[in-house]
């Protein structure tokens, strides 16, 4: 078991199934890892009020910043990152869970400027996305040439805004929904691109603008989402992946996806004033 006076204090910004699940795997695992909760905060905080103590409920997120807190990770939606993301950061390491937020080159800027000022770490997940590490090295030694990703999904598991899947029926099989720049798609589809954004953001050189992503409605993935990520580097270098995410009928996340973010978590211990992908 760590020691508990070296555990590093986790502040969860929003209680919707991935906040919950961090809040009970922290509560459950955190004294072997060195986690522990510093406090949970949801727009709606009856909802915490069984399942987490009440002196780690925060009920105005501008409080935050009386409480001791090592990293805080943002599980609820890019308007929260939008308000508060600037005000997270100078108080602690941030891991954004809505990386599309940073679509917005103003906010991406402004949050990059923070990190750097208050000399913390903004993390970003990498959730679905395979081969992120090797992505930002490719972009950091200037070899990263292009980089499209494509993610099809039962139509069901889709949340668009605009209407634009509202007339799927099932068995009409497959569909492209989309197919251009990340930057546009993320106001789209904001809960369907934190993967393409994450890629995004590894991918500076490109940016939002210069990556490409495809959004595929298909009836036939009852049971999994697949996430087929292609990179291009010079000389006719290429690396192509494709990912199988168990997932269940109408869910936005992969069940591969949590542990995937899990697994971030644990490694917010402090990189510098810099954005980290994890
Ligand atoms: N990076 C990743 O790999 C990854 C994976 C899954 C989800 N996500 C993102 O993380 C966030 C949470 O995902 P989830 O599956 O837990 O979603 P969810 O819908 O289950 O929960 C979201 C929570 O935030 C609250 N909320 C929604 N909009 C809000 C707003 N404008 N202001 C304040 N509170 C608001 C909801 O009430 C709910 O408690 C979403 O933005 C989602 O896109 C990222």
């Amino acid at each position: 078991m760590a020691d508990r006076s070296l555990a590093l204090k986790i502040g969860i910004v929003g209680y919707g199934h991935l906040g919950q699940f961090l809040v009970e795997r922290i509560q459950r695992e955190g004294p072997e890892v060195g986690l522990q909760l510093a406090f949970v905060w949801n727009r709606n905080s009856d909802k915490l009020k069984d399942s987490v103590p009440k002196e780690l409920i925060v009920d105005n997120l501008l409080d935050i910043t009386h409480r001791d807190t090592d990293v805080i990770v943002e599980v609820c939606h890019p308007q929260i990152v939008k308000e508060f993301g600037v005000r997270f950061l100078s108080h602690a390491h941030f891991l954004v869970g809505s990386p599309s937020a940073l679509s917005d080159p103003q906010l991406e800027q402004e949050l990059r400027t923070a990190a750097k000022q208050h000399s913390k770490t903004l993390y970003v997940p990498s959730g679905a996305l395979w081969g992120g590490q090797d992505i930002q090295r490719m972009n950091d030694n200037g070899t990263l040439r292009a980089l499209s990703i494509r993610m099809s999904k039962h139509p069901s598991c889709f949340r668009l805004t605009g209407g634009l899947l509202s007339d799927w029926t099932e068995g009409e099989g497959r569909r492209v929904l989309y197919h251009g720049s990340v930057a546009k798609l993320c106001p789209i589809a904001p809960n369907n691109v934190n993967t393409m954004a994450a890629a995004a953001i590894a991918a500076s050189t490109l940016g939002f603008c210069g990556v490409t992503g495809e959004i595929v409605s298909d009836t036939a993935l009852a049971d999994y989402h697949i996430v087929e990520v292609e990179v291009t580097g010079p000389d006719g270098f290429s690396v192509k992946t494709v990912r199988q995410n168990p997932a269940k009928l109408g869910a936005v996340t992969g069940n591969a996806t949590y542990n995937s973010f899990w697994s971030s978590l644990l490694v917010c211990k402090g990189h510098g004033g810099r954005v980290f992908l994890c």
